[in-house]
């Protein structure tokens, strides 16, 4: 049973300046919830109530959002606005939180590094909440990848197609085929130029990942960019054994940058708010 979902946050969203400036980029509003309230309740909703957040400087508005607000709990006691919080009640009552900070930004696999002691040995999730990920019609996409992962027992990382342009922004693979949605993967290069690139199916964020993922992260020196990537952990992880790449029913906005987030902000105002369904 996989409990826990780490939450790389400690990036500093230079695409978001100057919003991001004194604010996480975790904590900008979609609608009338902060990007990371929506990934903690895709989380929640998969069964995972143990949510451990890699955090930096500037990022303790992340801690504040989840706890208690003794003074405005009590000020919209028995009003009508007590509805606005039903939601965030409910993680509070379900869910556990716990922080570490990443020192240094050294990359996402470094990110996931520090949240090592906070995750111990068992498998996990990785959600990178710039990343939002909705499936209407279904289960969210943590919960299909829950599934999946009780199905192969490995790691399980999300893919989408993309542009053939760019996949400059990704991390791409390549795999063999085992089902229309499902690739077990061969290659694995981090933002490769379109012709570099092995094929058009990027990794977006979420991840499942085996505990044997933190010493090969430690073992992989820097990479593109001079960080400690991830996807060169799992090419390791892929040459050793097996990492799964699924292709994911739903829909993803990149909200780390302007145009994705005005995208998710449309889906959510017609979908969630307008519906009755934003709290
Ligand atoms: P991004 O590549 O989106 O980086 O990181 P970023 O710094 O947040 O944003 P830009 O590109 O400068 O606008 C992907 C995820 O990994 C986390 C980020 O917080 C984000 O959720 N991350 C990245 C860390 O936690 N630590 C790092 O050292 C790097």
């Amino acid at each position: 049973m996989i409990k826990k979902c780490l939450f790389p946050a400690a990036g500093y969203g230079t695409r978001f300046l100057p919003a991001t400036k004194a604010m996480p980029k975790e904590m900008l509003p979609v609608v009338n919830k902060p990007l990371i309230q929506y990934g903690v309740e895709e989380a929640l909703d998969a069964g995972l109530s143990e949510i451990s957040i890699v955090t930096g400087r500037g990022k303790r508005a992340l801690e504040d959002h989840f706890d208690i607000s003794y003074e405005l709990e009590n000020q919209i006691k028995g009003t009508d606005k007590e509805k606005y919080l039903v939601g965030i009640r409910r993680l509070l009552d379900e869910c556990s939180f716990s922080y570490t900070r990443q020192t240094e930004m050294k990359g996402l696999g470094h990110a996931i590094l520090t949240g090592r002691p906070l995750i111990g040995d068992e498998p996990f999730a990785v959600v990178l909440a710039d990343d939002l990920c909705v499936n209407p019609e279904g289960d969210g996409v943590l919960t299909q990848m829950v599934k999946l992962y009780n199905q192969f027992r490995c790691s399980i990382i999300a893919i989408q197609e993309v542009d053939p342009q760019e996949t400059n922004k990704y991390g791409v693979i390549a795999g063999d085929m085992i089902r229309d949605d499902i690739f077990r993967v061969t290659n694995m290069v981090e933002k490769p130029a379109p012709e570099d690139a092995p094929s058009n199916l990027a990794i977006i964020g979420r991840y499942i990942l085996t505990p044997d993922i933190f010493d090969i992260i430690q073992n992989t020196p820097p990479g593109k960019g001079g960080e400690i990537q991830i996807t060169d952990a799992l090419m390791q992880q892929a040459q050793n054994g097996c990492v799964i790449a699924y292709k994911f029913k739903g829909q993803r906005f990149d909200c780390g940058g302007a145009e994705g987030y005005i995208d998710a902000t449309n889906f959510c105002f017609e979908n969630y708010y307008k519906t009755g369904k934003a709290y």
